[in-house]
């Protein structure tokens, strides 16, 4: 008969007690499947020979525009922007680039009626179309447009650096209110409004923006001309 209090020894027990060796045997595997990927992204990257052939350079595209009403035929990489080919290739640095991400408008210019940041769109979309940029709003070489004498009568600028799309920006404003466009800011869209209000203003000119904070100006001088008094 066996004692009623002996402690019974059972191997399963025993196989389920930490022990120091146990650790240490369960830690080195974990540190090996960790360590196994990194070995893996580290192997060196096998060195490209020498006389490997180069991928091929972009092929310059023709792209034909019509810019201030002279023709111009310029060679450009399909990745080229409107900005970019007015700039660097049409020789035309009027237009300026500020953010070049479409925030900003310092790259408004008017393509086939229709303003737009020239940051945002690719020459080789253009083909064919009329591009009017900040030189091309005078008449002629001399005289000025309503718009570009009413910012200078306004005072409706400071450093200057976004006056180019500002002028692009509201010749082309002025230009949709007559043809009767509506903005966000129309009361009622079946109409257009007698008048510009200064909020009509403020809402079509807000992809325009002025770092020098010449707003008041600015909307000054599109009323005056938009009323008829510039
Ligand atoms: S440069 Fe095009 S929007 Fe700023
Ligand atoms: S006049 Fe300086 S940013 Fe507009």
């Amino acid at each position: 008969m066996s004692p009623v209090n002996t402690p019974t020894h059972d191997a399963s027990d025993e196989a389920q007690k930490p022990s120091r060796r146990r650790f240490l045997q369960s830690a080195a595997a974990a540190a090996a499947v960790t360590a196994a990927p990194l070995a893996h992204a580290q192997q060196p990257v096998a060195a490209t020979p020498a006389n490997a052939p180069m991928p091929p350079a972009a092929v310059p595209m023709p792209v034909r525009l019509t810019i201030n009403g002279h023709p111009y035929e310029l060679q450009v990489e399909a990745r080229t922007t409107l900005l970019d080919a007015l700039r660097e290739y049409a020789g035309l640095t009027g237009t300026k680039k500020g953010c070049d991400r479409g925030q900003c408008g310092a790259c408004t210019v008017i393509a086939s009626g229709r303003r737009i940041n020239s940051c945002l769109t690719l020459a080789v979309m253009h083909d064919g179309e009329s591009i009017t940029t900040v030189e091309g709003l005078a008449p002629d070489g001399d005289t000025l447009s309503p718009i570009q004498r009413a910012f200078i009568e306004k005072d409706a600028f400071q450093c200057g650096y976004c006056t180019p799309g500002q002028l692009c920006s509201a010749t082309a404003l002025i230009a949709e209110y007559r043809a009767g466009d509506a903005s966000a800011a129309t009361a009622d869209v079946r109409f257009r409004p007698a008048q510009l209000s200064d909020d009509e203003i403020r809402e079509r000119m807000s992809g325009n923006i002025c770092r020098c904070g010449a707003y008041p100006n600015i909307l000054a001088a599109v009323k005056s001309v938009a009323s008829g008094n510039a």
